[in-house]
This record gives structure tokens, C-alpha cells and sequence, in this order.
């Protein structure tokens, strides 16, 4: 019998390893891919694994054949169960085998440098890059490529399903205004010019809204020359988007749609809709503009507590809260104490205070004598201690307090990035500006182009770091995945902000006139949104690092073992860019 060939059916196969099942028992089917494992079985047989990206196969053959570790083949057979005994759970295919099989030795294979499967996660990952086209073979890495073309393919469908129009945008662009190092590239034709990658679509992606596309969106490669870690490339994927005559809950609820539909497609679950947080609740919640809300110890205000205190540390102090670590007490000696109080004063805390709750609901510590009962009792009541919890508190400037605690928060409780279930949540309301340059002028919280409040835009002359913005983020088990923000189309507001940040209109021009001058022609009001494809692609695909889900990565300290790039170029070339070296600084 000849099973009816599968979709993945080409002239050379009819079906995939991975694909065959008790169904297709009887069937004479071809399969081709790479041998995953080879074993001699009696005087004349061998079990040949064939491994293709759908899974692997055992063929059984004639032991004089000779294939070895990732020979390239094409095997034809036919399918049979397994005989009792021999079933092998682990394998999709482990009910059957191919039986009586004939062998075509496509192309004989150098033995690889590290086994093809969940071995080579051990390996050296600069040998895992180094040979990427081989790790790539195994199946953590083939599902980790699906599960990224599923979200790409989601995210299309869902923006394009809500009227969204894709638009490619240049990669050779001037310098955005956007705060990130960017990579340039020297002009031939201009000698001494540079344009620069695009760190991301934004000036061109406002400029679409201006020329009435109305909706845009673009998968869109990014640059960015910044350290990288975890979640950062060099070289990464925006779902980037630009909306006209929308308010803020329209980009969140079009943005929010892409990202579930692209969370359904790869885990099958629709997840419920995407709750929303100010920036404010947050902070005085989790410490963080990026909460991880898949776990509790939540921040306990105590300010007013200890508002009449008589103990130092906390007389007089900004804000003080607290955290309630349930059970931690026992395993808190006075060495981890000390330690925890370091690791609190390297975030930035003056110190740290500790209480253990004893059995008897006494609290043990060495500043407890200072505190009064009433001080003690609040503490008790509010953080919710009970016998055997360890109480943290800080008191600091209000920044500092939360900062500290909610890194203390997840050090204590954060399971790993990637661990179910995920909680997404958008953060709203962020302040416009965070902080002052060194000259005493506020600095722009998200970007210079952000709308304030609507609320709050009267208080920009009068106390601008009071004034909250229109930006948003999207936050995911503690990774931020996106950002973006309703932008100021109106140049007299704009005007305003630039002021507040401390550029005078003659500056502005320079500096932003390029991006701003086509508003006067007639800019809608608009905002937008971008994501972090490979974030999102990482956590669903159940992985911490980013590199894991691209193809072609770069290491920690940005190179590509199996390219060897970045590389010196030959000095002709140097010298048609009209480049010269200096020595090496050291
Ligand atoms: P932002 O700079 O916040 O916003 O970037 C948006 C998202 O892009 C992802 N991302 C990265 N991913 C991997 N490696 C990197 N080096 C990297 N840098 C950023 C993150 C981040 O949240 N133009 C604005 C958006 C807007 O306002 O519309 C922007 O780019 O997931
Ligand atoms: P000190 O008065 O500096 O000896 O501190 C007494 C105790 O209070 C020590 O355990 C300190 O770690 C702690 N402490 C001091 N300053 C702070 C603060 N700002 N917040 C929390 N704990 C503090």
C-alpha cells in the first residue's frame, strides 16, 4: 500500500520522519533527513534513527550499509508497529518503524563537532554559534524557529486584519533623536558623512501618519549599538506600529490584540485581556516599572507609621515600606542578614532593617527596641507577618525606597523569565520627565515627542516633573516588550516640552527641525507602539535568552564565531571611504 503523501511531500520523500504514525502501518513511504543514531541489532540488522525537523524515525536496515552519525539519506520502507516491548514513549514516531529498509547514502558527513541533540546545550555556546547551521539541526532550536514564525505570522494577521498597512522603511537614515549609540555607515560618495542604521522606524513611521497612511505597521529590523545581555542584540525585531486619530486605549487595544493572538497561535490558550496599571501603582506596589506580577510580596507602605518616630534611621525619612517574605525567618541566620543588608546598600539603600517574627509573634531584631508598639504593631498589621516571616524595610527618598525593595522583591521571589503562567500588563500614565542633566534640566521620559497628560499639560511651565505623558509599556513576567506613546502633533505644545527640557526654539530647529517642519503641513494626531519580536518569541518559546530564538545571533560581546565578523577591511577600502585608523586606544 502507498499512504497518501503527506504535505511536506517532495519528488525525492513522501513523508517526514516525525510525521509517521500506527496509522500508517502497511504504507511504503520514503523519508529523507540525517542519522541521529546508529545501533547494530543481531548478525545482519541495524536501527538507524533518521532525524528530519519534524522528529526522528528508527529504520530498520542491513548492517552492511554503511551510514554513521549525520550521513545525509533517503530511506524507503515500510511502515510497521513496533513489536510488543519496544514501543519508546519518548519519540512522537515510537510506536512504529520503517521495516526492510533500503538506503541512499545522499551525502557521507564529517562527524560533528558536538552531538545533534539536548546534549549540545552543555556546550560552549561560542562553539554552538560557531556552528550554528549544526545546532540549528536540533529540535530545541528547529521548534524555537517555528515558534518565531508563528508569532511573526499571528502578529501580520492581526494587524492586518485591523486595517493596518505595512510599509518598509529605509535602513540607511540620519541620526533619530531616540537616545540609543547607533551603528554608521560611512558615505562613498560624501567623504567624511555618515548615515546611521535605523535604531528604529520613528521619525519615518510619524512622517507615514502625516502623509495619511493612517495606520502603519512593519516588522521592522533595528539597530542598536548598546551592551548586550539577555534581552538585547545588536540586531533585533520591532513589531512597530502608527495609528492617526486615536487616543491612547486605541493603540493599547489594536497592540494588545496582535501580541494575544501571537501568544494563541504558538500555546494554543488565548490569554485573558492584558490588565492595566498606572506607573504610580506599580512603583508603590512592586518597586518597578517592570513588575512581575506572577508573584505576591507586594510593597507595604509604612510612612505613615513612623511619622512621629524616635528611631534615626527612619526619622524624617521620604517614604518607608516594607516587604513580608512568608517563612523566610528560619533559614535568615545573622550572616545572610548581614548579607542582605549589603546587597540592600549596593542598590542604593542606606541600610536595611530586618525583623524575624518569632513564634510567640515577638519581633526579633536589633532595632526593634527603638520602635514603639504602636510602630511595631503597624508593621505587624500591614505587612500581614506572622511567626517565622522576615520583614524588610527601608526608608529613603521615595525613588530609592521602592527601587530597593523591589529588587529585593525579586530576588526573593522571581521565578525564572520564562516560567508559566504569563502575566502581561500594561503600564500607563509613566511620568514625562525622570530626572535632571547635569545642568538642572529635566530629562525626557520616554522621548521628546510624548504627549503629556491631558490632565497635567498646564503643569508644564509651572512644576514639570509633576506632569504624567501619554506613554505606555507592555510588561511581561518583569521583561519590558514594548513601548510607545500618544505623540504631540501641535507645535505650539511641542514648543512647550522643548522648552521644559531646556532648548530654545533656535536649538530645536537644528537639532529636530528635519522631523518637525513637515508637521506644519498638516500632522493628524497620532501615536504608536513597538514591540520586542525576539522578547516575546523567547518567553513563549519557554527560553531566558533572546539568542536563543534568533538564528544567526551574536555572542555576549557582539561577535559571530562562524562569520568571524566584525573583521578589518583591506585599507583600499579605507581609504575609498576616505577613513584612516588611528593607533588602538588602550
Ligand atoms: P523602545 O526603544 O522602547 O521603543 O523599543 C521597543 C522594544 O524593542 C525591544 N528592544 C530590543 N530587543 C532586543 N535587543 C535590543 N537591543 C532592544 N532594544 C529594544 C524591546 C523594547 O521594549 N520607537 C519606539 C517605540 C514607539 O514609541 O513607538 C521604540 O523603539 O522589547
Ligand atoms: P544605624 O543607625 O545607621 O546604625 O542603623 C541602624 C539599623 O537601621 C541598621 O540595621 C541599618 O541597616 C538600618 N538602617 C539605617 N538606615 C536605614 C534606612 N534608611 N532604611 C532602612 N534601614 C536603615
Amino acid at each position: 500500500m502507498t499512504a497518501t503523501p503527506s504535505r511536506s511531500a517532495t519528488s525525492m520523500r513522501t513523508h517526514l520522519c516525525g510525521e509517521l504514525r500506527t496509522e500508517h502501518a502497511g504504507a511504503i513511504v520514503t523519508v529523507c533527513g540525517w542519522v541521529a543514531r546508529r545501533r547494530e541489532h543481531g548478525e545482519h540488522l541495524a536501527f538507524v534513527d533518521v532525524r528530519d525537523h519534524a522528529g526522528v524515525v528508527q529504520c530498520v536496515v542491513d548492517n552492511s550499509i554503511d551510514v554513521r552519525s549525520e550521513y545525509v539519506v533517503r530511506i524507503s520502507g515500510t511502515v510497521r508497529a513496533r513489536p510488543d516491548g519496544t514501543v519508546n514513549p519518548n519519540l512522537s514516531t515510537g510506536e512504529v518503524e520503517i521495516g526492510d529498509a533500503t538506503v541512499d547514502v545522499l551525502h557521507a558527513a564529517t562527524p560533528p563537532p558536538f552531538p545533534i541533540d539536548e546534549r549540545a546545550d552543555d556546550v560552549d555556546e561560542g562553539v554552538r554559534l560557531q556552528y550554528r547551521y549544526l545546532d540549528l539541526r536540533r529540535s530545541r532550536m528547529q521548534r524555537n524557529l517555528r515558534v518565531r514564525a508563528t508569532v511573526n505570522s499571528a502578529v501580520r494577521r492581526a494587524m492586518e486584519e485591523q486595517g493596518f498597512v505595512e510599509v518598509e522603511t529605509p535602513m540607511l537614515v540620519p541620526s533619530t533623536p531616540e537616545g540609543a549609540r547607533e551603528f554608521l555607515v560611512p558615505s562613498r560618495k560624501e567623504p567624511g558623512s555618515f548615515y546611521a542604521l535605523p535604531q528604529s522606524p520613528q521619525l519615518f513611521k510619524q512622517l507615514l501618519m502625516v502623509a495619511g497612511v493612517d495606520r502603519y505597521y512593519q516588522i521592522a529590523r533595528c539597530l542598536r549599538d548598546e551592551d548586550l545581555r539577555a534581552d538585547r542584540q545588536y540586531e533585533f525585531m520591532q513589531l512597530d506600529a502608527e495609528m492617526s486619530f486615536v487616543a491612547q486605549d486605541d493603540v493599547l487595544d489594536a497592540i494588545s490584540r496582535a501580541v494575544l493572538a501571537a501568544a494563541e497561535a504558538v500555546t494554543g490558550e488565548r490569554p485573558p485581556e492584558i490588565e492595566r496599571m498606572t506607573w504610580r501603582e506599580s512603583m508603590e506596589r512592586f518597586g518597578t516599572d517592570k513588575p512581575d506580577l506572577r508573584f505576591g510580596l507586594e510593597l507595604v507602605e509604612l510612612t505613615d507609621a513612623f511619622a512621629a518616630t524616635e528611631f534615626k534611621a527612619f526619622a524624617g525619612a521620604g517614604t518607608i515600606k516594607g516587604i513580608c517574605v512568608p517563612g523566610a525567618a528560619a533559614a535568615h541566620g545573622r550572616n545572610q542578614l548581614d548579607k542582605l543588608t549589603d546587597r540592600a546598600k549596593q542598590l542604593g539603600a542606606k541600610g536595611l532593617v530586618w525583623l524575624r517574627v518569632a513564634d510567640d509573634g515577638a519581633l526579633d531584631s536589633p532595632v526593634a527596641k527603638f520602635l514603639s508598639a504602636a510602630e511595631s504593631a503597624a508593621v505587624v498589621e500591614r505587612t500581614g507577618a506572622a511567626a517565622g516571616d522576615l520583614v524588610l524595610i527601608v526608608a529613603d527618598e521615595w525613588a530609592t525606597t521602592c527601587d530597593v525593595l523591589g529588587q529585593l522583591r525579586n530576588d526573593f521571589g522571581r521565578p525564572p523569565v520564562f516560567h508559566g503562567p504569563y502575566r502581561y500588563v500594561w503600564i500607563v500614565d509613566f511620568p514625562m520627565f525622570v530626572g535632571t542633566d547635569d545642568q538642572g534640566r529635566p530629562k525626557p521620559g520616554h522621548h521628546p515627542f510624548t504627549m503629556p497628560h491631558p490632565d497635567d499639560a498646564h503643569l508644564l511651565g509651572r512644576d514639570p516633573m509633576a506632569v504624567r505623558s501619554q506613554a505606555y509599556d507592555l510588561v511581561l513576567n518583569g521583561w519590558e516588550l514594548g513601548s510607545g506613546s500618544i505623540r504631540i502633533h501641535d507645535t505650539t505644545l511641542q514648543r512647550q516640552v522643548f522648552a521644559a527640557l531646556g532648548i530654545d526654539e533656535a536649538a530645536a530647529d537644528r537639532k529636530f527641525g528635519f522631523f518637525l517642519n513637515p508637521f506644519e503641513y498638516g500632522a493628524p494626531p497620532h501615536g504608536g507602539f513597538a514591540f520586542g519580536l525576539d522578547r516575546l518569541v523567547a518567553l513563549l518559546a519557554g527560553e531566558e535568552n533572546i539568542r536563543e530564538v534568533i538564528a544567526f545571533p551574536k555572542t555576549q560581546s557582539g561577535a559571530d564565531p562562524m562569520t568571524h565578523s566584525p573583521q578589518p577591511v583591506e585599507p583600499a577600502l579605507l581609504d575609498q571611504l576616505g577613513i584612516r585608523m588611528l593607533p588602538r586606544r588602550t
